[in-house]
């Protein structure tokens, strides 16, 4: 650490890996020891027992749903989205015309919504506000998102199922048949999974937005935008184009020998964080294989393998299966199309999105780190 006449000069390491750059009382990541934790509960076990809802109003408004409070927060989510039908109509509408892309079209929607609904910058906003700001986004998102891949196809957005929650209705929006029990579980399951994830590229890009004191839309744009990276958010449906890659099950240590052997990622291999198993990746596994099949089979003797050979090529750096991997798996045999596999990402990670919009939001300093200059020295005036 070197000092300047303002402030301490820290050179922090490549990609900020290991750094403490701001509390956070949303979620916690454990890499060491496998864990995930929302507020005060694991993750995990939100995923196996809770509603979409309800993991959504612990993560952005810090309460645990009692009766009542569910009760209200429904309430809330369903004002809300009745409100912005038309506007979000609307903008399905436009955006339509303009490119079939999913992820392109939620994020012109977004801008658009919110230019529409002359929102304000989070800076010029209270704490109520932002938090209708916050539910009236995640809320938009399943609905954009849904309508969006129906009228990409030619369809007509589907009416709301009665009596059905958030996470069965998308199901019957992208699939057009209306979900059982099953699948409802494991896609809520999944959603719940990666609704947040600490500061994650996506989230800090949110929060450096939040910072600047802009409004809600906006950081929401730029966090989708680093999501579509296939580093990132963008890695499920490349796992997939993996196993169809190699076919046959004999063809996979030659196929993943020849992936590592060009210097080529393995999608849904590897973490920033977890140093051993992702618990959500666990929890996929457990989910895929109850409906099994030759695709989860394949799947299995992939994982096996691919654990084995990155060990050996990256020897001492604990490569295991991510969420991506097992995700893929699950969201193919919930019937969702390859296409909508970050879209639905998206759907879920707009909720960590806007708690953390929100508690960036409470704390007035702009995120302004600085950079080493390593360009050229300054030129001498030429006479
Ligand atoms: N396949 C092959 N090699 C890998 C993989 C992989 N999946 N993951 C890491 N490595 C290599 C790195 O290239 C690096 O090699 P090097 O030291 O020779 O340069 C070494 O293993 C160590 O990498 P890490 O420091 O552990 O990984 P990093 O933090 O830089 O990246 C990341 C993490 C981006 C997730 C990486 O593991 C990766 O690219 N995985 C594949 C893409 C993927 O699955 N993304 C989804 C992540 S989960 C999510 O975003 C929700």
């Amino acid at each position: 650490m070197s000092t300047t006449s303002e402030s301490p000069v820290i050179q922090a390491p490549r990609g900020l890996a290991g750094v403490i750059v701001a509390d956070t009382a949303v979620s916690d990541v454990r890499g060491a020891e496998g864990a995930l934790q929302y507020r005060d509960r694991s993750a995990i076990d939100l995923a196996e027992s809770a509603r979409f809802e309800e993991a959504w109003q612990l993560l952005v408004t810090g309460e645990e749903a009692t009766d009542a409070g569910r009760r209200s927060f429904a309430r809330r989510i369903e004002e809300i989205r009745a409100s912005l039908a038309g506007d979000v109509a609307a903008v399905v509408a436009a955006v339509t015309a303009a490119t079939p892309d999913v992820m392109a079209g939620l994020s012109a929607a977004w801008s658009l919504l919110a230019a529409r609904r002359g929102i304000r910058p989070v800076f010029d906003l209270g704490p109520a506000q932002r938090l209708d700001e916050a539910i009236a986004f995640a809320g938009s998102t399943p609905v954009i998102v849904g309508a969006l891949w129906r009228r990409r196809n030619g369809e007509q957005p589907l009416p709301p199922l009665t009596g059905r929650g958030l996470v069965a209705d998308y199901l019957h929006q992208v699939t057009g048949r209306v979900p059982d029990g099953d699948a409802e579980a494991a896609l809520t399951a999944y959603l719940i999974s990666v609704m947040d994830h600490g500061f994650n590229a996506s989230t800090f890009t949110a929060r450096v937005i939040a910072s600047t004191g802009a409004d809600t839309a906006a950081c929401l744009v730029g966090a989708l935008g680093a999501l579509t990276g296939p580093l990132h958010g963008g890695a499920p449906s490349r796992a997939l184009d993996g196993l169809d890659a190699v076919g046959a099950p004999e063809r996979v240590e030659p196929w993943i020998r020849g992936e590592l052997a060009a210097g080529r990622r393995l999608m849904g291999f590897g973490h920033a964080v977890y140093r051993t198993s992702d618990p959500r990746a666990e929890l996929m596994k457990r989910i895929a294989l109850r409906t099994g099949g030759a695709r989860v089979d394949l799947a299995v003797r992939f994982e096996a393998a691919a654990q084995r050979l990155l060990a050996e090529a990256k020897p001492g750096r604990d490569l295991h299966t991510n969420v991506e991997f097992w995700a893929a798996i699950v969201m193919e045999q919930c019937g969702l199309p390859r296409s909508m596999f970050t879209p639905t990402f998206a759907v879920a990670r707009a909720v960590g999105w806007t708690a953390h919009i929100l508690e960036q939001a409470a704390d007035p300093k702009i995120i302004r780190p600085s950079a080493r200059y390593v360009g050229p020295p300054l030129r001498e005036n030429a006479a």
